[in-house]
Formats: structure tokens, C-alpha cells, sequence
């Protein structure tokens, strides 16, 4: 499963690039978290890991806050176009830093991407000082006028390895979190362009080689018009020991 993402990841660059510019979602989802995550941390927020940072959108609104960002991600692909001083490749189920070492941990669209997240939580949680703080964010989906799923409506489903309720469930597991829901108002294109990402299509083809998993998304996505509601999860953990 690991080394799947880690490849889809690799093969995603592009699209990945293209996505953003076209959308700055992922740009928007880091600067959101990161505002909920100072909220809510006791002393400074100034030593951060950035954990699935990819290409760096997530790293450079860190690194606007804390005055040193590490940007930690499996993909060497990603990591690549990150241009953060600080890179690691690695991965957030093994962290590769001392107990403490942060003052806070920034999972933007990352922690869904391991079946089981709360592995990484708990490494969050040693890396994480005293009083630091983990913040998350995680898909719900889209929606459309009437709420229903598009998915549901289109007889497929787009799932990642584990759900926003199980990351959140990680983070209740060893914080007091607080959390919330984000919406967006999305276009149609949006979600087929969301889907063009080789490691995105793999939530609707996953035993598909790249391409062709890419091209039976955009394939399934046509049927769609309109505007779509698209909703993210907010989790943000406090550290009140042990780091
Ligand atoms: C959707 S991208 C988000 C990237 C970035 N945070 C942003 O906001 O643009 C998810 C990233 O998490 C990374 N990732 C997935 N599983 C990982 C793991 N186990 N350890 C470290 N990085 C991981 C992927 O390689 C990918 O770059």
C-alpha cells in the first residue's frame, strides 16, 4: 500500500502542479489548519514539520509562521519540486527526529493516505513538545445541490486508505482536539481535474496502471456538470504531556 502511494505520488507532479494552480486548494486547506494550529498552541510556533509536505505548497505557508519548517514526505518525486531548505524523505509512520523536536505537526491532505493513521499520530505526539500542537486535514467528499455524494450518484466510490473519521478518531486517541468542517464551492472540472492526479485517480481505480487508471477517471467524471460542495475535516490536536 505504502510503496503504492509513494509511486502514484511520484507520477503525480505535474497534474499535482496543475491542480493548484487551477484551484489553490491545497494552498488554502494549509493556511486554514495552520491558523486553527497557532490558534491553539501554548508558546511559540516556531519549530514545525511539515508531514507529507509534497511539492511545498503546505511548506511555504509553514515556513510564513515558524521560523524553521522541515519538509518530510515519502516521495522523492514531490519532494523534488519542494524548495524548502530543510527536506527529508521519509516517512511519517517513523520519524526520523527526537522526542520534542517540534513545536507543532501540519498533516495537509497527508494522514488519510496510510490505512492505519494512527501510527503516525502517536510518532506526531513524540516529536511534538509539550503544549505543541497536530493539526490534520482530510476529504469528505463532494456533494451536490441535493447532497448527495457525485460518487454514489455516478455507481462508484472515491475512498483513500482510511477515512476522515479515522483520522480523526487517531488524534482523539492521544489529544484533546477540536475540529470542524470546511466547504468549498467546486466546479465540476474541478473534480475531474482532482482525478487527473495519477495518485488521486487511484481512489476510483486503484489496481489500474497510471494512465490508464487517469484515463477511466476523466472518462467517469464527464458525466458531471455544475457545481459541486466540497468538504474537508479539520482535527487539531494539543500535546499536554509527555514531549
Ligand atoms: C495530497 S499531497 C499533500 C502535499 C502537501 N501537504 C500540500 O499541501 O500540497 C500528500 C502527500 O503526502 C505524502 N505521503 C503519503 N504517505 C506518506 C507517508 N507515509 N509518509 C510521508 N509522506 C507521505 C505523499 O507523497 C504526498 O506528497
Amino acid at each position: 500500500m505504502k510503496e503504492a502511494v509513494r509511486s502514484n505520488f511520484d507520477a503525480s507532479v505535474p497534474a499535482y502542479e496543475a491542480y493548484e494552480r487551477r484551484t489553490s486548494r491545497f494552498g488554502t486547506l494549509a493556511r486554514l489548519l495552520a491558523a486553527e494550529m497557532t490558534a491553539r498552541s501554548t508558546g511559540p510556533f516556531e519549530t514545525l514539520l511539515d508531514a507529507g509536505a509534497g511539492t511545498g505548497i503546505s511548506t511555504a505557508v509553514l515556513a510564513e509562521r515558524g521560523s524553521r519548517t522541515v519538509a518530510l514526505d515519502v516521495s522523492r518525486g514531490m519532494l523534488r519540486a519542494n524548495d524548502a531548505a530543510d527536506r527529508v524523505q521519509g516517512d511519517f509512520d517513523r520519524l526520523p527526529f527526537a522526542d520534542g523536536a517540534f513545536d507543532g505537526v501540519a498533516f495537509t491532505a497527508s494522514l488519510f493516505l496510510v490505512p492505519d493513521p494512527s501510527v503516525a499520530v502517536r510518532e506526531a505526539k513524540r516529536v511534538c513538545r509539550s503544549g505543541g500542537v497536530v493539526g490534520a486535514v482530510a476529504p469528505l467528499g463532494w456533494v451536490d445541490g441535493e447532497g448527495v455524494d457525485v460518487f454514489e450518484r455516478l455507481g462508484r466510490e472515491s475512498r483513500s486508505p482510511a477515512g476522515a473519521g479515522e483520522v480523526e478518531a487517531a488524534l482523539r486517541a492521544e489529544f484533546t482536539v477540536e475540529t470542524g468542517t470546511w466547504q468549498f464551492a467546486a466546479t465540476a472540472g474541478d473534480v475531474g481535474r482532482f482525478h487527473a492526479i495519477p495518485a488521486m485517480a487511484a481512489r476510483l481505480y486503484p489496481k489500474e496502471p497510471p494512465e490508464e487508471r487517469v484515463r477511466r477517471a476523466i472518462d467517469l467524471l464527464d458525466a458531471l456538470d455544475g457545481t459541486v460542495e466540497e468538504r474537508w475535516r479539520w482535527v487539531v490536536g494539543v500535546a499536554d504531556g509527555g514531549g
